[in-house]
């Protein structure tokens, strides 16, 4: 089995890119992380990275100002260089120009904490809850030059509770997601994903798709 070369984009904590890095370990999992990039020296995923021994590089987007393309350039290029196949955004806090994004056009992936298309952008546990939403949870989608917009490989539903706040709400979530992104990563590597009129359609799945969580309440 050729393993696909992967690198997970991340701006901080990361967990999500931890949850890859410990799935990636497995001889039969069909993807390696073979980089992670951070656009701040500070990501405390980097230390988590270092130690799992991934190869790691920090892009700062400050030292390029507005230049955001720039910024880019520099992170294609250490794709290139690193002979990268897929990209996981895992908490990446930078907005991504079309260029880039075109460049990397379906083999480019993100995690979103919600059941997308409900609540894209930020805060989206204080949203869901505020909102009344029964079930939240997690999507893993392609990305595309409209935020959070993309088709969408796979979901984690997570019940809402009898008091929950955001923070409850943000670690069940936080848990479904770590198991979500490395199934969700292994089907899009094993080439099983195809975007058929802007849905994914999963090879063997049936017409029910791929769906991560509780069963539905009956
Ligand atoms: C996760 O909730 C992810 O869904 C969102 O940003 C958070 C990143 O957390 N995009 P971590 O850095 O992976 O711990």
């Amino acid at each position: 089995m050729s393993r696909k070369r992967v690198a997970v984009l991340i701006s901080g904590r990361g967990s999500n890119m931890a949850a890859l890095i410990e799935a990636a370990a497995a001889p039969d999992y069909p993807a390696e992380i073979a980089l992670v990039v951070a656009n701040r020296a500070d990501a405390a995923g980097l230390k988590i990275a270092e130690t799992a021994s991934v190869a790691t590089l920090v892009v700062d987007h400050t030292r390029y100002g507005k230049d955001r393309e720039a910024f880019e350039r520099a992170i294609d290029a250490a794709l290139a260089a690193g002979r990268i196949e897929l990209v996981c955004l895992a908490g990446f806090m930078r907005l991504l120009t079309p260029w880039f994004v075109r460049r990397w056009e379906g083999r480019l992936i993100n995690i979103h904490p919600s059941l997308l298309p409900a609540f894209k952008g930020l805060d989206t546990h204080a949203r869901a809850l505020e909102a009344g939403a029964a079930v939240h949870g997690a999507s893993v989608h392609f990305v595309v030059p409209e935020v959070d917009s993309g088709p969408v490989i796979m979901q984690a539903r997570v019940p809402v509770v009898a008091g929950d706040t955001p923070d409850t709400l943000a670690q069940r979530v936080l848990a479904a997601e770590h198991r979500l992104y490395p199934l969700a990563l292994k089907l899009v590597a094993e080439g099983r994903v195809r975007i058929v009129d802007g849905r994914c359609l999963i090879d063997g799945a049936g017409a029910e798709g791929v769906r991560m969580g509780p069963p539905s309440p009956t």
